[in-house]
């Protein structure tokens, strides 16, 4: 059975200018232990697909369809059902570790109050167990340091206190919102490393939120592709990053940095992404899409599969993607990694005045 399991989940928020459609009809499932990306653009519905899940969208925000975890359903379940699941089951990491930190609170004292709220115990013992997780996300010294404020920690140690936080339950599902987008570089290898290092200590599934392709390709097993607020394409991540089958996931292939392309050449998708409020009829990508035909503007494709646990939501042929993708080298030693041509060199775009 699917751990979580979503169907037709819809989020859509009330505001001045009308209905905002952020996320609609999205069906995905993550098995135990998987991790599963959620990659696209800001603005895209990430962030709200995940709010809906733990069920903490801002006020003026309605999800209708279906969540279920381990088989019940959670989506607009009851406060105290709800709150239970967000303590012991599903967890969610941010961007800004702040978001989960009180900066008035040590974190012996942040940490200890989960346990002895959710697992009863005592306060010596969950100050115990508070320092064996921060041993877990690899804190130095993590016994004096427990002692400490948030703000006394580095940009990177504050982040593995949000994790250590996020885990003391040991939930069986990690939701991870661009946890590392605020970080430098090393950095942020080393809190993608130990986030699979403790995924499979810990034996949990994770979702990890990204707006880059490229972080994804070491971390995940499966990607959906958000647009719109739509999955567009969905697979797993070696036939994906292969042979993309939707122009967007072709668009944001070509924008990830490679050894061998100097940085002019990285291909940024033209355009801009749809107004949610007044969403085009058509496939929300059409605007920027250079493979677009007619029929792109006038219905929205649905998302089908078409090869082995992969689907998308184009009517461009396939043969068409193919035939305009490009071979380039990442670095002499490791694979060879097709990426789209993309701007520019696409056919309906070399039509265009
Ligand atoms: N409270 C709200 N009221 C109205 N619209 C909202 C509200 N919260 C979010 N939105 C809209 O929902 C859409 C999806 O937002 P979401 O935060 O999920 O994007 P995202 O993919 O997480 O982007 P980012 O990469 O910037 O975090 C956006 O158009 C956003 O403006
Ligand atoms: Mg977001």
């Amino acid at each position: 059975m699917a751990l979580l399991e979503i169907n037709d989940l819809c989020v859509r928020f009330q505001t001045n200018d009308g209905e905002v459609g952020a996320v609609n009809h999205v069906s995905l499932r993550v098995d135990p232990g998987e991790t599963l990306g959620v990659v696209g653009e800001s603005g895209s519905g990430k962030s709200q697909l995940s709010f809906a899940i733990m069920g903490l969208l801002a006020r003026n925000g309605r999800a209708s369809g279906s969540v279920r975890f381990d088989g019940q359903e959670i989506l607009n379940a009851p406060p105290r059902l709800l709150n239970r699941i967000r303590a012991e089951k599903i967890a969610m990491i941010f961007q800004d570790p702040m978001t989960s930190l009180n900066p008035y609170m040590r974190v012996a004292d942040q940490m200890a109050e989960v346990l002895t709220l959710h697992k009863g115990m005592s306060r010596r013992e969950a100050v115990a167990e508070s320092v064996r997780m921060l041993d877990a996300v690899r804190i130095p010294d993590a016994k004096g340091r427990v002692r400490l404020y948030p703000h006394e920690f580095s940009g990177g140690m504050r982040q593995r206190v949000m994790i250590a936080m996020a885990l003391l339950c040991r939930p069986q599902l990690l939701i991870a919102d661009e946890p590392t987008t605020a970080l430098d570089v090393t950095v942020q290898a080393q809190i993608m490393r130990l986030l699979a290092d403790l995924q499979r200590e810990f034996g949990m599934a994770m979702i990890l939120i990204t707006h880059d392709l490229g972080v994804v390709a070491g971390s995940c097993e499966r990607v959906a592709v958000m647009y719109g607020g739509r999955i567009r394409e969905s697979g797993p991540v070696g036939p994906l990053f292969h042979d993309p089958a939707h122009p967007y996931t072709q668009g944001l292939l070509a924008a990830i940095p490679r050894i061998d392309h100097d940085d002019e050449e990285l291909a940024a998708i033209p355009g801009a992404p749809p107004n949610m409020t007044r969403p085009p009829p058509g496939c929300a990508f059409e605007p920027r899409c250079p493979y677009r035909r007619d029929e792109c503007a006038a219905s929205d494709p649905a998302l089908d599969p078409f090869a082995e646990a992969r689907a998308r939501a184009c009517f461009a042929p396939l043969a068409d993607l193919r035939a305009h993708r490009e071979t380039v080298h990442l670095a002499e030693d490791e694979a060879i990694m097709p990426v789209a041509a993309f701007a520019g060199a696409s056919p309906s775009t070399l039509d265009k005045p």
